[in-house]
């Protein structure tokens, strides 16, 4: 199964998108030009974003954050990431918001960004069905302190469509003790839990997550693989990965897909999710991982609907949304 229109229609459930990060590079520099704000350096000449290495691209995303200063703007941009999802056949997605780039964590700001976020939602759902909910998540490299607050817009806005609470940012910086009393209280709120770990740093990184931090989820997580004691334990305990294989190509993690891990961790008993992390960044989107997928690793229809299966039982969302997306 090669064939790019024929994977593009495949019923797709992603669980690990950065709202900002999904941010088409046009759309950012129209917003730049129209407030003059100089984003020059954040694009190549075809257009694209330009960054390199694993600093310069959270570089280059917070370059790109800068552009979006309003409620209104986080509408749009929510519209067009939705629209362009559900082209490639994403019928669920679950987005990371960061309350740092809407607000810088005041509540009551979030608040009013998470409404237009909110609306522009619903209005995708009823032009193309895609549902669409949302995982408030936390900056590492901007401390726990920090953290906290963003644990607490959590909580005050947690229900039908704040689902979840997440970690991203740089993950050489902090231990993820020092994020517990955080992810303590977003649990405390009912919120299914996720944090990047075991992308840069190694397995008793993933180690430490699942024990300071008791998420069900991990982002990423393929660093796993070096160790296998820990694999049986991801497979035993029904961890589920978000790998994101071609934003890990994309970063150097891994010079070429084939010498990804996703296949290796799902063959050990691992359950594996396919997502797209940040597309236009690494210049992708879930129907070029499906096809990278198929021609690395062989995968056809029978595994990217056991894919889809674990994203829909590791979903953060309630049982009507999980029988309507059957
Ligand atoms: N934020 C957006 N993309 C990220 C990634 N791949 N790792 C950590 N933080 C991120
Ligand atoms: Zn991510």
């Amino acid at each position: 199964m090669t064939d790019r229109h024929e994977l593009a229609k495949i019923p797709k459930l992603e669980l690990h998108l950065h709202l900002e990060g999904a941010a088409p590079p046009a759309f950012i520099r129209e917003l730049a030009k129209r407030r003059h704000i100089d984003l020059s350096g954040l694009f190549d000449e075809q257009g694209q974003y330009r960054w390199q290495g694993f600093a310069g691209f959270l570089a280059a995303y917070e370059a790109a954050c800068a552009a979006l200063k309003t409620p209104q703007d986080y509408h749009d941009l929510t519209l067009i990431v939705l629209e362009n999802a559900a082209s490639h056949g994403v019928i669920y997605t679950e987005t990371f918001l960061s309350p740092d780039f809407c607000g810088a964590g005041d509540i009551v700001a979030w608040r009013d960004f998470l409404a237009a976020i909110e609306a522009a939602a619903e209005s995708a759902q009823s032009q193309s069905g895609i549902v669409m909910r949302a995982i408030v998540t936390c900056i590492r490299h901007n401390g726990p302190a920090q953290a906290r607050k963003i644990a607490a817009c959590a909580q005050e806005t947690a229900g039908h469509f704040v689902t979840g609470f997440g970690m991203a940012g740089d993950e050489t910086c902090f231990q993820p003790c020092e994020f517990s009393w955080s992810f303590d209280a977003a649990r405390e709120a009912g919120l299914g839990l996720t944090v990047h770990a075991g992308e840069w740093a190694g397995p008793d990184a993933i180690r430490a997550a699942l024990h300071d931090l008791r998420v069900s989820r991990i982002g990423h997580g393929v660093r796993a693989i070096e160790d296998r004691a820990l694999v049986a334990h991801l497979a035993e305990n029904g961890v589920v990965l978000e790998t994101c294989p071609g934003s890990n190509v994309a970063l150097g993690l891994y010079p070429r897909l084939r010498d990804h891990p996703v296949a290796r961790l799902r063959d050990a008993g691992a359950k594996v999710t396919v997502s797209t992390d940040d597309p236009p960044f690494f210049r992708t989107d879930m129907t070029r991982e499906y096809d990278g997928l198929a021609q690395s690793f062989g995968w056809g229809a029978s595994d990217f609907a056991e894919i889809a299966r674990t994203a829909l039982d590791a979903a953060f969302t309630d049982a009507p949304t999980r029988a309507m997306l059957q």
